[in-house]
């Protein structure tokens, strides 16, 4: 007996391409004319954008984006980019037949006949509003994990803050009851400098802790690095004991970066919080900022980064428990003294940022954790008027 015939190669793209394409029901596949009229429709279609194909076929795919995307002119927009490059992508509302909405990932390519000229656009649209919706819950609670753990910072910097305020107060006090009994208009002016100065300075602390404890929303800004190191040291200073010197060193003419300055600080300041934890009695603390460029070395990731060091001469990290200090609620300290949320959350902030950050460490000789995040470019990144 001669073996069943195969179908060859045009007969399968034919027909069965085309019960190919009508069976999916998780993509709405369909065809554009050139100027972006429907000329055919699948079940996926009409699964996820409610027409039955009668009446949609020879409609202009406008129909389907939201009143504001139309007057914006985005469907035009797509339609001509997809012609002069070849395919277009996009990611927005889209409205079914009944008037409700869906988040849409769409993809435009442009097919050609044998001869190279247009005769329409193949156009593939996902409903993605569940992963959006998973995006955005997943956003949400890691706000609110930032949140617990800046609430942690806070509470590790308001003891030394109430230390520092108090000796300002002692001095404010003092000086005013030492001016009040004075005779001398020379000591009394001496006198009213002093208050003055520490006057001044309880406010330049309350400006800082406030800059630090009012970022809620996330919110993507440009930043100027010079001005982030400024706040961390003026805050860690006051959560760090005497013995332990906090050194920043950074290097002129930073570029810009772009990302939440809320959690930026949080993450510089858990890093620090973590050096002066690894330092037995004394020690040093460098905070190292430069502007490096990658060419993926570190991760993979190409461009112009700013890179913080943070880098202590503690007590270093065990090989053994290097690999997991990125893991979520792993600690090494005492109840109560860790809870593990602080470096996964600077992978997280970093990770999120385009960035990353990488640890080297020598047991018994320090640490260092480098952050990287990428350098805003664009015709004004070496501005400062962020
Ligand atoms: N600079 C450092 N020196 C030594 N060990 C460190 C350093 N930074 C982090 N670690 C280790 O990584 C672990 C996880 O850090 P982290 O996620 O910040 O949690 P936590 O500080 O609450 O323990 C720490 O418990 C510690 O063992
Ligand atoms: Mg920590």
């Amino acid at each position: 007996m001669v073996s069943t015939d195969r179908p060859t190669h045009s007969v399968m793209s034919e027909a069965r391409y085309e019960q190919l394409v009508q069976a999916v029901v998780d993509y709405a596949i369909y065809m554009l004319d050139p100027t972006g009229h429907v000329v055919s429709w699948n079940a996926g279609a009409q699964r996820i954008k409610g027409y039955d194909a009668d009446e949609i076929i020879g409609q202009h795919f406008s129909l389907f984006f939201t009143a504001q995307d139309c007057a914006d002119g985005r469907p035009q927009r797509l339609l001509r980019q997809a012609l002069e490059e070849g395919k277009a992508q996009d990611e927005g509302w889209r409205v079914r037949k009944d008037g409700t909405q869906f988040w849409a990932l769409a993809a435009l390519d442009v097919i050609r006949d044998a001869q190279g000229e247009v005769i329409g656009l193949a156009k593939v649209t996902r409903d993605i509003t569940d992963r959006r919706e998973s995006a955005l819950q997943l956003d949400g609670m890691r706000a609110q994990l930032f949140q617990a753990q800046k609430l942690e910072a806070l509470g590790q910097l308001t003891g030394g803050l109430a230390h520092d305020f108090n000796n300002l107060l002692t001095i404010i006090l003092s000086s005013a009851r030492l001016a009040s009994s004075s005779q001398d208009p020379a000591r009394v002016r001496r006198l009213l400098e002093h208050i003055l100065d520490a006057g001044q300075r309880g406010t330049q602390l309350t400006q800082q802790l406030l800059s630090f404890a009012r970022h809620r929303q996330l919110s993507i800004t440009r930043i100027v690095p010079a001005e982030a190191i400024d706040i961390i040291c003026g805050l860690a200073e006051h959560a760090l004991p005497r013995e332990i010197e906090l050194l920043p060193q950074l290097q002129p003419d930073l570029p810009l970066i772009e990302v939440d300055a809320g959690q930026l600080q949080m993450v510089l300041l858990n890093l620090v919080f973590n050096a002066r934890d690894a330092i037995a009695a004394t020690g040093q603390i460098r905070l190292v900022v430069e502007s490096v460029q990658l060419s993926g070395e570190v991760d993979g990731l190409y461009g112009q980064f700013v890179r913080f060091d943070v880098r202590d001469d503690g007590q270093g990290i065990d090989p053994q428990v290097l690999p997991r200090i990125f893991e979520p609620f792993f600690t090494t300290k005492a109840f109560g003294k860790g809870t593990g949320l602080g470096l996964s959350q600077a992978y997280g902030f970093a990770r999120q940022s385009n960035g990353m950050i990488e640890v080297s460490s020598r047991l018994g000789e320090g640490t260092c954790m480098s952050l990287y995040l990428p350098a805003r470019t664009g015709p004004d990144s070496l501005s400062t008027d962020g």
